[in-house]
Protein backbone atom coordinates (compact mmCIF):
# COMPACT_ATOMS: atom_id res chain seq x y z
CA UNK A 1 0.00 0.00 0.00
CA UNK A 2 1.70 3.68 -1.15
CA UNK A 3 0.74 6.69 0.82
CA UNK A 4 -0.24 9.45 -1.26
CA UNK A 5 -0.84 12.77 -0.83
CA UNK A 6 -2.68 14.71 -3.83
CA UNK A 7 -3.54 18.23 -4.27
CA UNK A 8 -5.42 20.36 -6.60
CA UNK A 9 -5.09 24.17 -7.14
CA UNK A 10 -6.53 26.25 -4.27
CA UNK A 11 -9.07 28.70 -5.69
CA UNK A 12 -9.46 32.18 -5.34
CA UNK A 13 -12.06 32.51 -2.35
CA UNK A 14 -13.01 35.88 -4.73
CA UNK A 15 -15.53 34.21 -7.21
CA UNK A 16 -17.35 30.79 -8.16
CA UNK A 17 -16.18 27.37 -9.24
CA UNK A 18 -17.02 27.79 -13.17
CA UNK A 19 -16.28 24.92 -15.81
CA UNK A 20 -13.18 25.44 -16.62
CA UNK A 21 -11.85 25.04 -12.66
CA UNK A 22 -13.83 21.60 -13.11
CA UNK A 23 -11.53 20.45 -15.85
CA UNK A 24 -9.11 20.50 -12.95
CA UNK A 25 -10.99 19.23 -9.75
CA UNK A 26 -12.76 16.22 -11.87
CA UNK A 27 -9.11 15.11 -13.17
CA UNK A 28 -7.84 15.31 -9.52
CA UNK A 29 -11.06 13.65 -8.22
CA UNK A 30 -10.89 10.21 -10.57
CA UNK A 31 -7.45 9.75 -10.02
CA UNK A 32 -7.46 9.93 -6.35
CA UNK A 33 -10.63 7.23 -6.85
CA UNK A 34 -8.75 5.13 -8.88
CA UNK A 35 -5.71 4.59 -6.38
CA UNK A 36 -8.34 4.48 -3.68
CA UNK A 37 -9.96 2.03 -5.01
CA UNK A 38 -6.23 0.16 -5.53
CA UNK A 39 -6.35 0.79 -1.81
CA UNK A 40 -3.60 3.16 -1.30
CA UNK A 41 -3.54 5.28 1.34
CA UNK A 42 -3.99 8.70 -0.76
CA UNK A 43 -5.21 11.87 0.56
CA UNK A 44 -6.88 14.42 -1.46
CA UNK A 45 -5.85 17.87 0.60
CA UNK A 46 -7.56 21.35 -0.99
CA UNK A 47 -8.25 24.76 0.49
CA UNK A 48 -9.44 28.19 -0.60
CA UNK A 49 -6.83 30.78 -1.58
CA UNK A 50 -8.15 33.62 0.29
CA UNK A 51 -5.42 36.22 -0.05
CA UNK A 52 -4.53 39.30 -2.21
CA UNK A 53 -5.86 42.26 -3.46
CA UNK A 54 -8.68 41.24 -5.49
CA UNK A 55 -10.72 39.77 -2.33
CA UNK A 56 -9.67 42.85 -0.42
CA UNK A 57 -10.78 44.73 -2.87
CA UNK A 58 -14.41 42.18 -3.72
CA UNK A 59 -14.64 42.62 0.04
CA UNK A 60 -14.63 46.53 0.20
CA UNK A 61 -17.08 46.42 -2.79
CA UNK A 62 -19.40 44.43 -1.36
CA UNK A 63 -18.92 46.34 1.62
CA UNK A 64 -17.99 43.60 4.24
CA UNK A 65 -14.92 42.28 5.92
CA UNK A 66 -12.63 40.44 3.90
CA UNK A 67 -12.85 37.52 6.35
CA UNK A 68 -17.37 37.45 5.99
CA UNK A 69 -16.07 37.37 2.31
CA UNK A 70 -13.86 34.22 1.82
CA UNK A 71 -15.89 32.63 4.71
CA UNK A 72 -19.28 33.15 2.29
CA UNK A 73 -17.45 31.98 -0.64
CA UNK A 74 -16.30 29.33 1.51
CA UNK A 75 -19.67 27.55 1.92
CA UNK A 76 -20.27 27.96 -1.99
CA UNK A 77 -17.44 26.37 -3.17
CA UNK A 78 -18.06 23.25 -0.83
CA UNK A 79 -21.57 22.95 -1.70
CA UNK A 80 -20.14 23.31 -5.40
CA UNK A 81 -17.59 20.48 -5.20
CA UNK A 82 -20.13 18.35 -3.08
CA UNK A 83 -22.47 18.86 -5.66
CA UNK A 84 -20.25 17.42 -8.41
CA UNK A 85 -18.75 14.45 -6.00
CA UNK A 86 -15.72 15.79 -5.84
CA UNK A 87 -14.78 14.00 -2.37
CA UNK A 88 -11.96 16.09 -0.73
CA UNK A 89 -9.99 14.41 2.58
CA UNK A 90 -9.89 18.12 3.44
CA UNK A 91 -10.69 21.41 2.47
CA UNK A 92 -9.63 24.71 4.45
CA UNK A 93 -8.91 27.69 3.44
CA UNK A 94 -4.72 29.55 3.30
CA UNK A 95 -6.48 32.10 6.25
CA UNK A 96 -5.61 30.16 8.95
CA UNK A 97 -3.65 29.54 11.96
CA UNK A 98 -1.63 26.55 10.77
CA UNK A 99 -1.08 28.61 7.19
CA UNK A 100 0.44 31.11 9.09
CA UNK A 101 2.70 29.33 11.24
CA UNK A 102 4.02 27.52 8.11
CA UNK A 103 4.56 30.51 6.12
CA UNK A 104 6.39 32.40 9.11
CA UNK A 105 8.23 28.97 9.64
CA UNK A 106 9.49 29.06 5.87
CA UNK A 107 9.92 32.22 5.28
CA UNK A 108 12.50 32.46 8.29
CA UNK A 109 14.54 29.21 7.35
CA UNK A 110 14.90 30.83 3.55
CA UNK A 111 15.79 33.90 5.67
CA UNK A 112 18.03 32.38 7.98
CA UNK A 113 20.36 30.59 4.63
CA UNK A 114 20.45 34.09 3.40
CA UNK A 115 17.95 33.85 0.45
CA UNK A 116 15.81 36.90 1.11
CA UNK A 117 17.34 40.17 -0.37
CA UNK A 118 16.03 43.97 0.30
CA UNK A 119 15.88 46.55 -2.48
CA UNK A 120 13.96 49.09 -2.72
CA UNK A 121 11.68 49.52 -5.72
CA UNK A 122 9.37 52.26 -7.37
CA UNK A 123 5.95 51.55 -7.87
CA UNK A 124 2.97 53.26 -8.97
CA UNK A 125 0.71 54.25 -6.42
CA UNK A 126 -3.16 55.52 -6.00
CA UNK A 127 -3.22 58.37 -3.85
CA UNK A 128 -7.03 58.50 -3.14
CA UNK A 129 -7.16 55.25 -2.11
CA UNK A 130 -3.89 54.87 -0.36
CA UNK A 131 -1.89 52.10 -2.12
CA UNK A 132 0.22 50.34 -4.32
CA UNK A 133 -1.08 49.26 -7.59
CA UNK A 134 -0.62 45.88 -8.74
CA UNK A 135 -0.02 45.66 -12.42
CA UNK A 136 -3.67 44.36 -13.26
CA UNK A 137 -5.08 47.77 -11.69
CA UNK A 138 -3.37 50.27 -14.13
CA UNK A 139 -4.31 50.71 -17.54
CA UNK A 140 -2.73 52.91 -20.58
CA UNK A 141 -1.07 53.36 -23.57
CA UNK A 142 1.14 50.39 -25.13
CA UNK A 143 4.48 51.65 -24.83
CA UNK A 144 5.33 49.46 -28.12
CA UNK A 145 2.49 50.49 -30.23
CA UNK A 146 0.51 53.28 -28.99
CA UNK A 147 -2.91 50.97 -28.54
CA UNK A 148 -5.21 52.57 -25.67
CA UNK A 149 -6.55 51.29 -22.50
CA UNK A 150 -4.18 48.23 -22.10
CA UNK A 151 -2.98 46.57 -19.23
CA UNK A 152 -0.25 47.37 -17.00
CA UNK A 153 1.77 44.77 -17.79
CA UNK A 154 1.02 43.52 -21.59
CA UNK A 155 -0.76 44.79 -24.68
CA UNK A 156 -3.41 42.47 -26.08
CA UNK A 157 -3.50 44.64 -29.48
CA UNK A 158 0.77 44.13 -30.39
CA UNK A 159 1.21 41.19 -27.44
CA UNK A 160 4.20 43.20 -25.96
CA UNK A 161 4.99 42.69 -22.49
CA UNK A 162 6.53 45.47 -20.60
CA UNK A 163 6.64 46.60 -16.78
CA UNK A 164 3.99 49.31 -15.59
CA UNK A 165 6.58 51.53 -15.16
CA UNK A 166 6.85 51.97 -19.22
CA UNK A 167 2.86 52.39 -19.84
CA UNK A 168 2.36 55.60 -20.90
CA UNK A 169 -0.53 58.02 -19.47
CA UNK A 170 -1.47 55.19 -16.69
CA UNK A 171 -4.46 55.23 -15.00
CA UNK A 172 -5.32 53.54 -11.59
CA UNK A 173 -8.45 51.85 -12.30
CA UNK A 174 -10.06 51.62 -9.15
CA UNK A 175 -10.15 55.42 -8.63
CA UNK A 176 -9.66 55.94 -12.20
CA UNK A 177 -6.86 58.56 -10.94
CA UNK A 178 -3.33 59.55 -12.27
CA UNK A 179 -1.50 57.45 -10.09
CA UNK A 180 1.93 58.59 -9.02
CA UNK A 181 4.97 56.57 -8.11
CA UNK A 182 6.17 56.11 -4.88
CA UNK A 183 9.51 54.07 -3.23
CA UNK A 184 9.07 51.27 -1.04
CA UNK A 185 11.37 48.74 0.31
CA UNK A 186 10.90 45.15 -0.39
CA UNK A 187 11.92 41.93 0.53
CA UNK A 188 12.31 39.22 -2.47
CA UNK A 189 13.58 35.85 -2.47
CA UNK A 190 17.01 34.67 -4.81
CA UNK A 191 15.29 32.33 -6.59
CA UNK A 192 18.60 32.49 -8.36
CA UNK A 193 20.61 30.62 -5.54
CA UNK A 194 18.43 27.64 -6.30
CA UNK A 195 19.31 27.44 -10.26
CA UNK A 196 21.43 24.15 -9.98
CA UNK A 197 18.70 22.65 -7.78
CA UNK A 198 16.42 23.17 -10.05
CA UNK A 199 18.11 21.98 -12.97
CA UNK A 200 18.46 18.73 -11.21
CA UNK A 201 15.66 18.57 -10.27
CA UNK A 202 13.97 19.44 -14.07
CA UNK A 203 15.97 16.62 -15.53
CA UNK A 204 15.61 14.20 -12.62
CA UNK A 205 11.53 14.31 -12.43
CA UNK A 206 9.14 12.46 -14.81
CA UNK A 207 7.47 15.40 -16.02
CA UNK A 208 5.15 16.52 -19.44
CA UNK A 209 7.34 17.03 -22.32
CA UNK A 210 5.55 20.74 -22.43
CA UNK A 211 6.64 21.59 -19.45
CA UNK A 212 10.05 20.61 -19.20
CA UNK A 213 10.47 22.64 -22.48
CA UNK A 214 9.29 25.57 -20.83
CA UNK A 215 11.17 24.89 -17.71
CA UNK A 216 13.68 24.61 -20.00
CA UNK A 217 13.64 28.02 -21.68
CA UNK A 218 13.19 29.46 -18.01
CA UNK A 219 16.35 28.28 -16.85
CA UNK A 220 18.38 29.13 -19.89
CA UNK A 221 16.98 33.03 -19.50
CA UNK A 222 18.36 33.36 -16.05
CA UNK A 223 16.21 33.42 -12.76
CA UNK A 224 14.99 36.81 -11.40
CA UNK A 225 14.66 37.39 -8.05
CA UNK A 226 10.58 36.73 -6.72
CA UNK A 227 9.15 40.14 -4.72
CA UNK A 228 7.65 38.23 -1.96
CA UNK A 229 6.55 41.84 -0.04
CA UNK A 230 2.79 43.55 -0.60
CA UNK A 231 2.25 46.75 1.46
CA UNK A 232 -0.11 47.42 3.41
CA UNK A 233 -3.55 47.74 2.81
CA UNK A 234 -3.59 44.07 1.79
CA UNK A 235 -5.16 40.46 2.74
CA UNK A 236 -2.71 38.52 3.89
CA UNK A 237 -0.38 37.77 6.70
CA UNK A 238 2.35 40.02 7.83
CA UNK A 239 5.89 39.73 7.08
CA UNK A 240 7.27 38.85 10.48
CA UNK A 241 9.69 41.82 11.80
CA UNK A 242 8.06 44.52 9.86
CA UNK A 243 5.75 47.35 9.64
CA UNK A 244 2.67 47.13 7.17
CA UNK A 245 4.08 44.66 4.86
CA UNK A 246 2.61 41.44 3.81
CA UNK A 247 3.53 38.04 2.03
CA UNK A 248 2.41 38.27 -1.68
CA UNK A 249 -0.62 35.88 -1.71
CA UNK A 250 1.92 33.07 -4.11
CA UNK A 251 4.42 32.78 -1.27
CA UNK A 252 1.37 31.68 1.24
CA UNK A 253 -0.65 29.85 -1.38
CA UNK A 254 1.14 27.05 -2.02
CA UNK A 255 1.97 26.61 1.81
CA UNK A 256 -1.39 26.30 2.00
CA UNK A 257 -1.36 22.77 0.69
CA UNK A 258 0.93 21.69 3.73
CA UNK A 259 -1.30 23.68 6.26
CA UNK A 260 -4.28 21.67 4.81
CA UNK A 261 -2.40 18.96 5.41
CA UNK A 262 -1.66 19.98 9.04
CA UNK A 263 -5.26 20.39 9.59
CA UNK A 264 -6.45 16.68 8.10
CA UNK A 265 -4.01 14.99 10.17
CA UNK A 266 -4.92 16.92 13.60
CA UNK A 267 -8.50 16.50 12.81
CA UNK A 268 -7.82 12.74 12.77
CA UNK A 269 -5.29 12.05 14.92
CA UNK A 270 -2.85 10.95 12.88
CA UNK A 271 0.89 11.89 12.78
CA UNK A 272 2.27 14.94 10.31
CA UNK A 273 5.78 15.19 10.58
CA UNK A 274 6.60 12.14 8.71
CA UNK A 275 4.86 13.17 5.66
CA UNK A 276 6.40 16.03 4.67
CA UNK A 277 10.18 15.66 5.51
CA UNK A 278 12.61 15.64 2.91
CA UNK A 279 13.12 11.82 2.39
CA UNK A 280 9.66 11.15 3.25
CA UNK A 281 8.25 7.98 0.85
CA UNK A 282 5.01 8.86 1.09
CA UNK A 283 4.33 10.77 -2.84
CA UNK A 284 3.40 14.30 -3.29
CA UNK A 285 1.53 15.40 -6.58
CA UNK A 286 0.18 18.28 -7.30
CA UNK A 287 -2.76 18.83 -10.47
CA UNK A 288 -2.36 22.25 -11.80
CA UNK A 289 -3.74 24.26 -14.90
CA UNK A 290 -0.76 25.52 -17.47
CA UNK A 291 -0.97 29.15 -16.15
CA UNK A 292 0.56 28.76 -13.09
CA UNK A 293 2.94 26.19 -13.84
CA UNK A 294 5.50 28.54 -13.46
CA UNK A 295 5.30 28.92 -9.27
CA UNK A 296 4.45 25.21 -8.96
CA UNK A 297 7.94 24.00 -11.16
CA UNK A 298 10.18 26.71 -10.04
CA UNK A 299 9.30 28.77 -6.88
CA UNK A 300 7.48 25.84 -4.84
CA UNK A 301 10.13 23.50 -4.81
CA UNK A 302 12.79 26.07 -4.69
CA UNK A 303 11.06 27.17 -1.35
CA UNK A 304 10.71 23.63 -0.15
CA UNK A 305 14.38 22.45 -0.90
CA UNK A 306 15.52 25.84 0.89
CA UNK A 307 13.11 25.10 4.18
CA UNK A 308 13.80 21.10 4.06
CA UNK A 309 10.71 19.97 3.34
CA UNK A 310 9.54 17.01 0.70
CA UNK A 311 9.33 18.12 -2.98
CA UNK A 312 6.44 17.03 -4.67
CA UNK A 313 7.05 13.80 -7.02
CA UNK A 314 5.56 14.83 -9.77
CA UNK A 315 3.48 18.13 -11.19
CA UNK A 316 0.46 16.99 -13.82
CA UNK A 317 -0.93 20.10 -15.40
CA UNK A 318 -3.59 19.87 -18.00
CA UNK A 319 -4.83 22.80 -20.57
CA UNK A 320 -7.85 25.04 -20.25
CA UNK A 321 -11.05 24.74 -20.91
CA UNK A 322 -12.92 26.18 -24.12
CA UNK A 323 -16.81 25.99 -24.77
CA UNK A 324 -17.83 25.62 -28.79
CA UNK A 325 -13.99 25.73 -29.75
CA UNK A 326 -13.70 29.10 -28.03
CA UNK A 327 -12.34 30.35 -24.54
CA UNK A 328 -15.29 31.03 -22.13
CA UNK A 329 -16.50 34.40 -22.29
CA UNK A 330 -19.10 36.39 -20.27
CA UNK A 331 -19.84 38.79 -23.24
CA UNK A 332 -20.58 35.97 -25.32
CA UNK A 333 -22.63 33.96 -22.16
CA UNK A 334 -19.83 30.71 -22.62
CA UNK A 335 -18.95 31.49 -19.02
CA UNK A 336 -20.73 28.99 -17.10
CA UNK A 337 -20.54 28.64 -12.91
CA UNK A 338 -20.79 25.43 -11.45
CA UNK A 339 -24.24 26.28 -10.15
CA UNK A 340 -25.32 27.18 -13.12
CA UNK A 341 -24.71 23.82 -14.87
CA UNK A 342 -26.23 22.13 -12.06
CA UNK A 343 -29.55 24.22 -12.02
CA UNK A 344 -30.40 22.30 -15.34
CA UNK A 345 -27.52 19.29 -15.92
CA UNK A 346 -26.68 16.53 -13.71
CA UNK A 347 -22.76 16.48 -12.65
CA UNK A 348 -22.67 12.73 -14.01
CA UNK A 349 -22.79 14.29 -17.67
CA UNK A 350 -20.08 16.57 -17.52
CA UNK A 351 -17.83 13.79 -14.81
CA UNK A 352 -18.52 11.34 -17.77
CA UNK A 353 -17.92 14.08 -20.72
CA UNK A 354 -14.92 15.65 -19.40
CA UNK A 355 -13.30 12.24 -18.90
CA UNK A 356 -14.00 11.48 -22.49
CA UNK A 357 -11.52 14.21 -23.74
CA UNK A 358 -8.91 14.04 -20.75
CA UNK A 359 -5.54 12.79 -21.67
CA UNK A 360 -2.11 13.88 -20.13
CA UNK A 361 -1.33 16.11 -22.57
CA UNK A 362 -1.86 19.88 -21.47
CA UNK A 363 -3.70 20.69 -24.62
CA UNK A 364 -6.99 22.68 -24.13
CA UNK A 365 -10.11 20.58 -23.83
CA UNK A 366 -12.98 21.62 -25.57
CA UNK A 367 -16.83 21.05 -24.51
CA UNK A 368 -18.89 20.96 -27.30
CA UNK A 369 -22.44 20.84 -26.29
CA UNK A 370 -23.12 18.27 -29.62
CA UNK A 371 -20.75 16.42 -28.18
CA UNK A 372 -22.08 16.17 -24.94
CA UNK A 373 -24.97 14.92 -26.09
CA UNK A 374 -24.22 12.48 -28.35
CA UNK A 375 -21.57 10.82 -26.24
CA UNK A 376 -23.60 11.23 -22.96
CA UNK A 377 -26.95 10.14 -24.30
CA UNK A 378 -25.35 7.58 -26.86
CA UNK A 379 -22.41 5.95 -25.52
CA UNK A 380 -22.94 6.22 -21.62
CA UNK A 381 -26.76 5.03 -21.50
CA UNK A 382 -27.52 3.91 -24.76
CA UNK A 383 -24.54 1.53 -25.02
CA UNK A 384 -23.66 1.04 -20.93
CA UNK A 385 -26.17 1.68 -19.14
CA UNK A 386 -28.83 0.33 -21.35
CA UNK A 387 -27.31 -3.42 -20.87
CA UNK A 388 -28.22 -3.40 -17.27
CA UNK A 389 -32.04 -1.78 -17.81
CA UNK A 390 -32.02 -4.74 -20.47
CA UNK A 391 -30.99 -7.72 -18.81
CA UNK A 392 -32.71 -6.65 -15.30
CA UNK A 393 -35.74 -6.42 -16.71
CA UNK A 394 -36.13 -9.96 -17.58
CA UNK A 395 -34.62 -10.93 -14.27
CA UNK A 396 -36.84 -8.65 -12.26
CA UNK A 397 -40.11 -9.68 -14.09
CA UNK A 398 -39.17 -13.52 -15.23
CA UNK A 399 -36.96 -15.06 -12.89
CA UNK A 400 -38.63 -13.38 -9.54
CA UNK A 401 -35.27 -10.94 -9.00
CA UNK A 402 -33.43 -14.31 -8.71
CA UNK A 403 -29.56 -14.44 -11.25
CA UNK A 404 -28.77 -17.91 -12.41
CA UNK A 405 -26.21 -19.98 -10.99
CA UNK A 406 -24.09 -20.29 -13.65
CA UNK A 407 -22.39 -18.48 -16.90
CA UNK A 408 -23.06 -19.33 -20.08
CA UNK A 409 -20.70 -17.04 -21.83
CA UNK A 410 -17.68 -16.76 -19.61
CA UNK A 411 -15.44 -15.86 -22.40
CA UNK A 412 -16.89 -12.90 -22.93
CA UNK A 413 -16.69 -12.52 -19.07
CA UNK A 414 -12.61 -13.19 -19.22
CA UNK A 415 -12.14 -10.45 -22.21
CA UNK A 416 -13.91 -8.10 -20.42
CA UNK A 417 -11.82 -8.38 -16.87
CA UNK A 418 -8.80 -8.75 -19.27
CA UNK A 419 -8.88 -5.07 -19.83
CA UNK A 420 -8.52 -4.35 -15.40
CA UNK A 421 -4.78 -4.22 -15.63
CA UNK A 422 -5.00 -1.59 -18.85
CA UNK A 423 -7.95 0.32 -17.04
CA UNK A 424 -5.86 0.87 -13.68
CA UNK A 425 -2.85 2.07 -15.63
CA UNK A 426 -4.77 4.35 -17.83
CA UNK A 427 -6.39 6.00 -14.85
CA UNK A 428 -2.89 5.94 -13.25
CA UNK A 429 -1.19 8.20 -16.05
CA UNK A 430 -4.15 10.10 -16.59
CA UNK A 431 -5.35 8.73 -19.94
CA UNK A 432 -9.33 8.65 -19.32
CA UNK A 433 -10.06 9.21 -22.64
CA UNK A 434 -8.73 6.23 -23.57
CA UNK A 435 -10.27 4.48 -21.04
CA UNK A 436 -13.93 5.55 -21.81
CA UNK A 437 -13.21 4.23 -25.48
CA UNK A 438 -12.19 0.94 -24.15
CA UNK A 439 -15.04 0.78 -21.82
CA UNK A 440 -17.10 1.59 -24.77
CA UNK A 441 -15.58 -0.77 -27.00
CA UNK A 442 -16.57 -3.53 -24.24
CA UNK A 443 -20.05 -2.53 -24.38
CA UNK A 444 -20.49 -3.30 -27.86
CA UNK A 445 -18.91 -6.41 -28.05
CA UNK A 446 -21.68 -7.08 -24.81
CA UNK A 447 -24.21 -5.46 -26.55
CA UNK A 448 -23.94 -7.70 -29.59
CA UNK A 449 -23.46 -10.95 -27.85
CA UNK A 450 -27.30 -9.59 -26.12
CA UNK A 451 -28.34 -8.54 -29.67
CA UNK A 452 -27.48 -11.99 -30.79
CA UNK A 453 -28.96 -13.97 -27.96
CA UNK A 454 -32.53 -12.56 -28.70
CA UNK A 455 -33.93 -12.70 -24.94
CA UNK A 456 -36.72 -11.01 -25.84
CA UNK A 457 -37.40 -13.52 -28.18
CA UNK A 458 -36.21 -16.55 -26.13
CA UNK A 459 -38.75 -15.58 -23.32
CA UNK A 460 -41.85 -16.27 -25.51
CA UNK A 461 -40.38 -19.33 -26.36
CA UNK A 462 -40.83 -22.22 -23.39
CA UNK A 463 -38.25 -24.35 -24.61
CA UNK A 464 -35.90 -21.37 -24.94
CA UNK A 465 -37.17 -19.43 -21.66
CA UNK A 466 -34.80 -20.51 -19.60
CA UNK A 467 -31.84 -19.89 -20.96
CA UNK A 468 -32.89 -16.33 -20.76
CA UNK A 469 -32.37 -16.24 -17.16
CA UNK A 470 -28.65 -16.94 -17.73
CA UNK A 471 -28.07 -14.85 -20.36
CA UNK A 472 -29.23 -11.78 -18.52
CA UNK A 473 -27.69 -13.34 -15.70
CA UNK A 474 -23.98 -12.96 -17.89
CA UNK A 475 -25.10 -9.63 -18.87
CA UNK A 476 -25.67 -8.16 -15.51
CA UNK A 477 -22.21 -9.55 -14.18
CA UNK A 478 -20.77 -7.93 -17.43
CA UNK A 479 -22.90 -4.64 -16.75
CA UNK A 480 -21.26 -4.59 -12.89
CA UNK A 481 -17.59 -4.78 -14.23
CA UNK A 482 -18.26 -2.28 -16.86
CA UNK A 483 -20.08 -0.01 -14.21
CA UNK A 484 -16.79 -0.70 -11.80
CA UNK A 485 -14.21 0.59 -14.46
CA UNK A 486 -15.87 3.50 -14.90
CA UNK A 487 -16.20 4.40 -11.09
CA UNK A 488 -13.34 6.68 -10.51
CA UNK A 489 -15.90 8.87 -13.31
CA UNK A 490 -19.44 8.00 -11.93
CA UNK A 491 -19.22 7.03 -7.98
CA UNK A 492 -22.80 7.41 -7.45
CA UNK A 493 -24.11 6.27 -10.38
CA UNK A 494 -21.73 3.30 -9.55
CA UNK A 495 -23.54 3.19 -5.72
CA UNK A 496 -27.07 2.69 -7.48
CA UNK A 497 -26.34 -0.07 -9.20
CA UNK A 498 -24.30 -1.75 -6.82
CA UNK A 499 -27.18 -1.43 -4.38
CA UNK A 500 -29.84 -2.62 -7.76
CA UNK A 501 -27.65 -5.57 -7.97
CA UNK A 502 -27.02 -6.16 -4.27
CA UNK A 503 -23.23 -6.53 -4.40
CA UNK A 504 -20.35 -5.24 -2.67
CA UNK A 505 -18.82 -2.01 -2.79
CA UNK A 506 -16.61 -2.81 -5.77
CA UNK A 507 -12.68 -2.11 -5.63
CA UNK A 508 -10.35 -3.55 -8.10
CA UNK A 509 -9.35 -6.59 -5.66
CA UNK A 510 -12.83 -7.61 -6.07
CA UNK A 511 -14.42 -7.19 -9.31
CA UNK A 512 -14.04 -10.50 -10.58
CA UNK A 513 -16.24 -11.70 -8.20
CA UNK A 514 -19.37 -13.31 -10.00
CA UNK A 515 -22.54 -12.66 -9.03
CA UNK A 516 -24.33 -16.27 -9.13
CA UNK A 517 -27.75 -17.42 -8.02
CA UNK A 518 -28.05 -13.48 -6.23
CA UNK A 519 -31.52 -11.78 -5.75
CA UNK A 520 -31.30 -8.38 -7.20
CA UNK A 521 -33.53 -5.01 -6.82
CA UNK A 522 -36.30 -3.68 -9.15
CA UNK A 523 -33.88 -1.96 -11.64
CA UNK A 524 -34.56 1.68 -11.32
CA UNK A 525 -33.74 4.54 -14.04
CA UNK A 526 -30.29 5.39 -13.05
CA UNK A 527 -29.67 8.05 -15.46
CA UNK A 528 -31.62 10.34 -17.93
CA UNK A 529 -30.57 11.04 -21.71
CA UNK A 530 -30.21 14.81 -21.65
CA UNK A 531 -32.84 16.57 -23.21
CA UNK A 532 -31.58 19.61 -25.51
CA UNK A 533 -33.62 22.15 -23.80
CA UNK A 534 -31.55 22.13 -20.78
CA UNK A 535 -28.80 23.12 -22.12
CA UNK A 536 -30.90 26.36 -23.72
CA UNK A 537 -32.48 26.65 -20.27
CA UNK A 538 -28.69 26.93 -19.05
CA UNK A 539 -27.68 29.42 -21.45
CA UNK A 540 -30.84 31.08 -20.92
CA UNK A 541 -30.17 31.82 -17.46
CA UNK A 542 -26.49 32.94 -18.13
CA UNK A 543 -27.50 35.53 -20.51
CA UNK A 544 -30.28 36.62 -18.09
CA UNK A 545 -27.61 36.87 -15.19
CA UNK A 546 -25.13 38.39 -17.70
CA UNK A 547 -27.35 41.34 -18.19
CA UNK A 548 -27.33 42.71 -14.56
N1 LIG B 1 -5.24 30.57 -6.46
C1 LIG B 1 -4.45 30.16 -7.56
C2 LIG B 1 -3.83 28.79 -7.33
C3 LIG B 1 -3.00 28.70 -6.09
S1 LIG B 1 -2.34 27.08 -5.89
C4 LIG B 1 -1.27 27.19 -4.64
C5 LIG B 1 -5.31 30.09 -8.81
N2 LIG B 1 -6.65 30.03 -8.60
S2 LIG B 1 -7.73 29.97 -9.78
O1 LIG B 1 -9.01 29.96 -9.11
O2 LIG B 1 -7.51 31.01 -10.71
O3 LIG B 1 -7.51 28.64 -10.53
C6 LIG B 1 -7.53 27.39 -9.86
C7 LIG B 1 -7.14 26.27 -10.84
O4 LIG B 1 -8.14 26.19 -11.86
C8 LIG B 1 -5.81 26.54 -11.54
O5 LIG B 1 -5.05 25.36 -11.64
C9 LIG B 1 -6.22 27.00 -12.92
O6 LIG B 1 -5.28 26.66 -13.91
C10 LIG B 1 -7.50 26.20 -13.12
N3 LIG B 1 -8.37 26.87 -14.09
C11 LIG B 1 -8.91 28.12 -13.99
N4 LIG B 1 -9.59 28.39 -15.14
C12 LIG B 1 -9.50 27.33 -15.97
C13 LIG B 1 -10.00 27.02 -17.24
N5 LIG B 1 -10.73 27.87 -17.94
N6 LIG B 1 -9.71 25.79 -17.76
C14 LIG B 1 -9.00 24.86 -17.06
N7 LIG B 1 -8.49 25.12 -15.86
C15 LIG B 1 -8.71 26.35 -15.30
O7 LIG B 1 -4.77 30.03 -9.89
ZN1 LIG C 1 0.93 47.31 -28.04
Amino acid sequence: MKKIIVTSALPYANGSIHLGHLVEYLQTDIWVRNQKMSGNNCIYICADDAHGTPIMLKAQELKITPEKLIEKIYKEHVNDFSDFQIEFDNYYTTHSDENKFFSELIYSKLYQNGDIISKTISQFYDAEANMFLPDRYVRGDCPKCGAKDQYGDSCEECGASYSSSEIKNPISTITQSIPITKKSEHQFFKLRSYEKFLKKWVSDKTLQKEIRNKLDEWLSEGLSDWDITRDAPYFGFEIPNTKDKYFYVWLDAPIGYIASYKNYCDKNNKEFDEDWSENSDTELYHFIGKDIAYFHALFWPAMLEGSGFKKPNAIFCHGFLTIDGEKMSKSRGTFFNARTYLNHLKPEYLRYYFASRLNNKIEDIDLSFDDFCSRVNSDLIGKIVNIGSRCAKFINTDFENKLSDKIKNQKLIDKTLGSLDQIVSNYESRNYATNIRLITSLADDINKYLDDEKPWIKIKNNDEKDSVQDICTDGLNLFRILIGYLKPILPELSSKVEDILQCATIRWDNINTLLLSNEIKKFVPIITRIDKEWIENMKKENEDNSDV
